[in-house]
């Protein structure tokens, strides 16, 4: 019989493309969000049992981050429904250079359920789902850690490995770390989207506390500012985080998804097509 598989975070970037995934193979799927049916909310425990209900294995995404205070509590509580809910596999997906993060891990390493840990790297898909792409619909992306060589990670490779942890044993009690196959620096990763999709994209390169005091100008919540600055100086300002690692490959048998092959499959879809400056 056909597993029972929540995906927590079903409607985000790696979330709706393992719903996608496991839907082709034919396993039957709960899409864990606040919209979901039932809803999940990382915010109200009183839905939790009724989310879980029924189900063999969990993806877990944490929102925002597994580094947030708050996020180890959360997830000591959701293993703790999962083992009364008879859940028997979590795939928890974490940061990759985030010791915060690795608490959480524990957590869950240490459940006494099947597990496997899949860390990430920046995902592509932040320039063309998150919160890079404004700055490319406005022809001026100014960033900090401009140096930072970074093997961004495509979230479909992503995807990938998590759907063979969630439905193949050879996976259980394994950490990935997954990235892509090369480093770029934002700068460079810019251009081949300027390039690609035929924009004038002016890059700036900034200080960590340029960039921090642009976002309170900005007026974005303090929550959020520190998650920014913490992702930014702790993982993009550790030089190790350079590291390009081989799991895709040993989890997929194929290379990873390049940044290249990601910006022509993203020209494609017309989400850089805006006219600039859109939001001034
Ligand atoms: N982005 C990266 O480069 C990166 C790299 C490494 C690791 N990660 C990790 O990936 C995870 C997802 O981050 P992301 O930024 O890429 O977001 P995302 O997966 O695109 O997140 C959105 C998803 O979370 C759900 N969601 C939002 N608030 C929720 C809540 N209170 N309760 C339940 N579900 C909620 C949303 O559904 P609804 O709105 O319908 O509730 C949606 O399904 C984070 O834990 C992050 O640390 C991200």
């Amino acid at each position: 019989m056909k597993q029972n598989i929540l995906v927590i975070g079903g409607t985000g970037k790696t979330g709706r493309r393992i719903v996608k995934l496991l839907n082709k193979l034919d396993y039957n799927v709960r899409v864990g969000s606040r919209t979901g049916t039932p809803a999940f909310d990382w915010h109200n425990t009183d839905g939790w049992t009724a989310a879980l209900e029924g189900i063999d294995a969990i993806y877990i995404t944490y929102q925002p981050d597994l580094a947030v205070p708050g996020a180890l509590a959360a997830i000591e509580d959701l293993v703790k429904v999962a083992k009364k809910q008879n859940v028997k596999k979590l795939v928890l997906l974490s940061g990759k250079g985030e010791k915060e993060a690795q608490l959480c891990e524990q957590v869950v390493i240490h459940s006494g359920l099947e597990y496997t840990i899949v860390r990430a790297n920046w995902f592509n898909q932040n320039f063309s789902e998150n919160f890079l792409v404004e700055g490319i619909l406005g022809g001026h992306v100014a960033l900090p850690f401009a140096e930072a060589k970074i093997p961004f990670v495509d979230a479909n490779d992503i995807a990938e490995v998590a759907v063979k942890a969630l439905t193949e044993d050879s996976h259980n009690g394994n950490i990935y770390e997954l990235t892509g196959a090369e480093g770029l620096t934002f700068e460079e990763a810019v251009g081949i989207i300027a390039k690609a999709s035929g924009r004038s994209i002016l890059f700036t390169g900034i200080s960590i506390d340029a960039y921090v005091s642009a976002m309170r100008q900005q007026e974005i919540s303090e929550d959020f500012i520190w998650l920014v600055q913490y992702l930014f100086t702790e993982v993009l300002g550790n030089p190790n985080n350079s590291e390009v690692t081989h799991d895709i490959e040993k989890v997929l048998g194929r290379k990873p998804i390049s940044f290249n092959e990601y910006v022509e499959k993203t020209v494609g879809s017309g989400v850089w097509d805006a006219p600039v400056n859109q939001f001034d």
